[in-house]
């Protein structure tokens, strides 16, 4: 802040009364058109911030003009006229709905996701928003947790590197650029160590987990200037984030907001309730007065900051100066986004004309839909198919749905602009297509009514199933490939989308077997929100592409791969195990004392895991086929022993494309402390690169460590580097790695 932006808010904050001050805090949903309580509250200054609506479209914000009309009642008919935050959930893409965060992450492409960012940024403020619920930076390991489609997957480093490319693409260079938004980093913390997967679950998390797995992406986002943060609903370590002042003082400097309803929600925690005689009757008042006192700084939807805090200030349990400066960070925050200097630049027609769904939008958007997708397997080079005179059978719920293809999270998407798989594969020249449903998504109608909360995305065919199944069947058999598009409902991931199955739906997986049996090849083609468990289909039917939720381009996308015009490139960000009674697995688990070889010597009761099956995962993190080959000669280190604090070591590999077409590969190194004072992860990500290559080129990529990578908790929670042995292991995957290994010992 400058000498003149804290002269203007003293003076505004001067001016302020306690209640005007108390009505910056309270964010509120936005309706329009706006009820008159809601525009009578905004005229009083009781409101600092609306956001759009949760469930039905209509319900949401409708774009700059009618938004603009609220903003002018906060800044020309309220006392101190001042200006409103907008905020929505834009969480990949607003109208242009892009793949869903799991997708994107599977790029490895800050570059590309910063754009896609810039996208969603300057579709949100082209409709008037300037504030967005963006990016859900919490770690999952547990794919039974429907939220893990709203993050990017289960690693800190690479969580960490879309977290600053994601902050970069919505705000900009400049907040106050009226294309730019406030990015809001959440749900802080460790949100996605619910436990069992169960949504809204609590979470029972070490400090040094917290450090090395939940924190790091958060960091990198606080780092890259995010402007506010949002807490999340679990209590972690018994404390819900809402009341934890430790917790929240790792948010210094943004503005800090509740999620939605959250305070009140901690009476349901069981807070609140009989504590020390404080207003025992009442435990909004006393939860309100807590979260604030811990440094919650805006109460979404809770209500109690408005009702409550007046109270708590005039018996002194909440202080002038804690409301203060609450308020005052809602406003620098409004500062920052240009909103007193100009409160109406994100409502120009012109510029909305410009910036809503525009061309160019689309072919970034199947780009990143493309290169989000994941080739699973791909036995005999089924995949690219030849397009000219091939039959081919397009079958499945999924092919002939757009809708679901946006994912969830999608509620203000150009929901007729979306292009299917089925359509996307018509448009290829010289592909003749026979088109069977095959199967209904679900044929549970109690899971249909939930998947259809925000709209009737997920219907029911009226034929028995066996008929459904012996037209897919009908329309296999004249053809030379299958396309099968299985996989999830847009709601069957997301918010309160937990899962204690994970594998595709019995009448999907009827409709697969069914398939198979023709003898036909088959190329699964997955729509999904999260890892499925798939041992039986990564047996039998030979080629599987996860497509993911690929947002508004994803038919033509999947298109472009199914026939080589482009080539597979992403790479999982997510262990997938072949068993849900495996989870939660991730690639970093810590070694244990009888590590052996479980799959190897299954017979040996010291190292085997599981009685009933392998304890591997089906796919391990980092892995991904394209169309080629890549080799990787053995990794180089510039120095195999090396010593102090700023010594820094460099490892280089080459990669040699050694398959008949182009193709990009991503490079990935993990670091190994294979002997330490605590136990240590097995290995740990610690860069990445991307390396497009003709056919017979070589590439080297070059990676540098320093002792910063080597750090870690210790037992007492310092970071620290414990001179030694490490391993540098560089491969196409986590489970595929060439190493070197090098001494670094303690001072030069
Ligand atoms: C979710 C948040 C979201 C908020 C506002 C909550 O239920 O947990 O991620 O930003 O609603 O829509």
């Amino acid at each position: 802040m400058t000498a003149d932006t804290t002269a203007f808010l003293d003076d505004l904050m001067a001016r302020m009364t306690l209640d005007e001050k108390l009505g910056q805090l309270n964010l509120v949903t936005g309706n329009i058109p706006l009820p008159d309580d809601r525009a009578a509250d905004i005229r009083a200054g009781r409101i600092g911030g609306m956001l759009g609506g949760l469930v039905d479209c209509t319900f949401g914000v409708h774009g700059p003009a009618a938004l603009r009309a609220v903003q002018e009642i906060a800044v020309n008919e309220s006392r101190l006229g001042i200006p409103l935050l907008f905020a929505y959930d834009v969480i990949h893409g607003h109208h242009t709905v892009l793949p869903i965060p799991l997708a994107l992450s599977c790029t490895w492409n800050p570059d590309l996701i910063e754009a896609a960012a810039r996208v969603a940024a300057r579709e949100a403020t082209a409709c008037g928003l300037n504030w967005v619920f963006s990016p859900m930076l919490d770690i999952a390991r547990d794919p039974r947790w429907g939220r893990i489609a709203e993050g990017s997957g289960e690693d800190p480093y690479l969580g960490a590197r879309i977290a600053e490319a994601m902050v970069r693409g919505l705000q900009g260079d400049d907040l106050a650029d009226p294309e730019s938004v406030m990015a809001c980093i959440k749900h802080f913390i460790a949100y996605g160590a619910a436990e069992g997967g169960r949504d809204y679950n609590n979470a029972d998390v070490s400090l040094a987990r917290l450090m090395e797995v939940y924190l790091p992406p958060f960091l990198a986002a606080l780092n890259a200037g995010a402007g506010s943060a949002m807490l999340s609903f679990a209590a972690v370590n018994r404390i819900p984030s809402h009341a934890d002042a430790d917790l929240l003082r790792l948010l210094d400097g943004v503005l800090k907001v509740s999620d939605f309803n959250a305070i009140p929600e901690m009476i349901a925690h069981g807070l609140g309730d009989e504590r020390g005689g404080i207003d025992a009757d009442d435990p909004l008042q006393t939860l309100s007065e807590r979260a604030l006192r811990a440094g919650v700084q805006m109460d979404m939807m809770g209500h109690g900051y408005a009702s409550r805090l007046a109270a708590g200030v005039a018996a002194g349990r909440v202080s002038a100066a804690e409301v203060d400066a609450a308020c005052r960070a809602v406003l620098e925050a409004k500062v920052k986004l240009g909103l007193f200097a100009d409160p109406f630049a994100r409502f120009d027609e012109a510029r909305a004309a410009r910036n809503l769904r525009a061309p160019a939008y689309r072919t970034l958007a199947r780009q990143l839909a493309a290169d989000s997708c994941v080739l699973l397997k791909n036995a005999g080079d089924l995949l690219p198919l030849a397009p000219e005179g091939l039959k081919l059978a397009v079958v499945g719920p999924l092919a002939d749905d757009a809708w679901n293809l946006l994912g969830p999270w999608s509620f203000q998407g150009d929901r007729e602009g979306a292009v299917s798989v089925l359509d996307g594969i018509r448009a290829v020249p010289g592909v003749t297509v026979r088109h069977a449903r095959g199967a209904d998504i679900v044929d549970d109608a109690r899971m249909i009514e939930l998947l259809n909360f925000a709209g009737p995305k997920v219907g029911r065919d009226p034929r028995p199933a066996a008929e459904m199944i012996a037209e897919a069947v009908a329309a296999a058999r004249a053809a030379d490939v299958v396309v099968a598009v299985l996989g999830e409902a847009a709601e069957m991931s997301g918010e309160a989308a937990s899962r204690m199955d994970i594998g595709l739906p019995a009448c999907q997986r009827a409709l697969l077997e069914a398939l198979h049996a023709t003898g036909k090849p088959v190329v699964l083609v997955l729509a999904n929100g999260r890892p499925l468990t798939l041992p039986w289909e990564a047996e039998h039917v030979p080629a599987i592409l996860v497509s993911w939720f690929g947002g508004c381009e994803a038919g033509p996308a999947v298109a472009d791969l199914l026939f080589g015009r482009r080539a597979p490139s992403g790479r999982l960000t997510t262990t997938w195990p072949r068993h849900v009674g495996q989870v939660p697995l991730a690639y970093d688990r810590a070694t244990t004392g009888r590590p052996g070889s479980r799959d190897a010597d299954p017979g040996k009761y010291t190292t085997r895991c599981y009685l009933d099956g392998s304890s591997e995962p089906l796919f391990p993190f980092g892995f991904g086929l394209g169309f080629t080959t890549f080799a990787y000669a053995p990794p180089v280190a510039d120095a195999t022993d090396l010593a102090g604090d700023d010594a820094v070591l460099t490892v280089s590999v080459a990669v040699t494309n050694t398959g008949g077409r182009a193709g990009e590969e991503t490079v990935q190194m993990y670091l190994t402390d294979p002997v330490a004072s605590v136990v240590r992860p097995g290995k740990q990500l610690k860069g990445f690169a991307k390396l497009a290559l003709a056919p017979g080129e070589t590439g080297t990529v070059a990676f540098r460590l320093t002792t910063a990578d080597l750090a870690f908790p210790d037992a007492s929670l310092r970071r620290v580097w414990e001179p030694g042995r490490f391993i540098v292991g560089i491969g196409p995957h986590a489970d595929a790695l060439q190493t070197v290994e090098v001494t670094w010992r303690a001072g030069a």
